[in-house]
């Protein structure tokens, strides 16, 4: 089976797929056959533009707004997926859980501020699991991939707002393992390291400002990540190659993060 072929007939539902490392997934997994639902949040041309570029290649996709935090919109998005493509058989839950002006330490942090984030976090993995699943079990059979963030298991002062975020849906898709293995239905997790992103003001061309040297430098293999990187281990995860596993944590971070 060529890579082309992988994913050949089934749908992708990918949220938050506007930007680099989202896009990145929604490009791969058609790539590999799938029809993709590009879903975005406020950056409608980000997502249009993921969306052309899948059919331009050949491939099938569909640009879906909404908000995956707000269950009715969520049900919406679920909804206008079937009727443009198909049933979801493969869910990527990617929308980042994280506001900006939560970098940095505790002491000084709003404590309202950073739960409310965890909170929203939780609502854009859970809504779409919950919105997806029962038909994904239902026809025995379905793939999902959450995409956590290295900081849910190891730690550097400034980052409790990534750990805080992520580390509780780590647990949720442990339980989700064991609660849809037996209908047919996989739950896996991607967690990059640091990946090249408008957040890591990292150009296209890998330069990058001073910032991230000590991270480098502590990566054993003393690079970045690229969106691609993501990608690929989000489509060996939603694809047959990995039929036989789930709830399985995939580092995908240069080492820095070592299981
Ligand atoms: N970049 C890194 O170094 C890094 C490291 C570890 C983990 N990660 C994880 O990788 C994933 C992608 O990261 P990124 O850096 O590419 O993030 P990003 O550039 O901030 O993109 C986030 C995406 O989430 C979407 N989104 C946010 N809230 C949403 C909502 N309520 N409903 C629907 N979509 C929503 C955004 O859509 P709109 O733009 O359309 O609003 C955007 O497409 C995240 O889960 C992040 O935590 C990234």
């Amino acid at each position: 089976m060529t890579n082309s072929e992988q994913l050949k007939g089934k749908v992708a539902l990918v949220t938050g797929a506007s930007r680099e490392i989202g896009g990145a997934i929604a490009r791969e997994l058609a790539a590999r056959g799938a029809s993709v639902a590009v879903n975005y949040h406020r950056s409608a041309e980000g997502a249009a533009k993921v969306a052309a570029s899948i059919e331009e290649a050949g491939g099938r996709a569909v640009a879906i707004g909404g908000d995956v935090t707000d269950a009715a919109q969520t049900a919406e998005i679920v909804a206008a997926t079937e009727r443009e493509l198909g049933p979801v058989d493969i869910l990527v839950l990617n929308t980042t859980g994280f506001s900006n002006h939560l970098r940095g330490p505790f002491l000084g942090m709003e404590v309202d501020a950073l739960v409310d984030n965890m909170a929203a976090q939780a609502r854009a993995v859970l809504r779409p699991v919950a919105a997806v699943a029962p038909g994904m079990a239902e026809r025995g059979t379905g793939a999902i991939v959450f995409i956590s963030d290295s900081f849910a298991r190891t730690q550097l002062v400034g980052t409790i707002g990534h750990g805080l975020t992520k580390a509780p849906m780590e647990s949720a898709m442990r339980h989700l393992a064991l609660e849809l293995g037996p209908r047919g239905v996989r739950v896996n997790t991607v967690i990059p390291g640091a990946t090249r992103s408008p957040n890591l003001t990292v150009s296209a061309k890998g330069q990058h400002d001073g910032k991230l040297e000590p991270v480098i430098q502590a990566t054993p293999l003393r690079k970045i990540g690229e969106p691609q990187d993501v990608a690929n281990a989000v489509a060996l995860l939603a694809g047959p190659e990995t039929s036989h596993v789930t709830g399985a944590f995939l580092p995908v971070s240069g080492g820095l993060l070592l299981l």
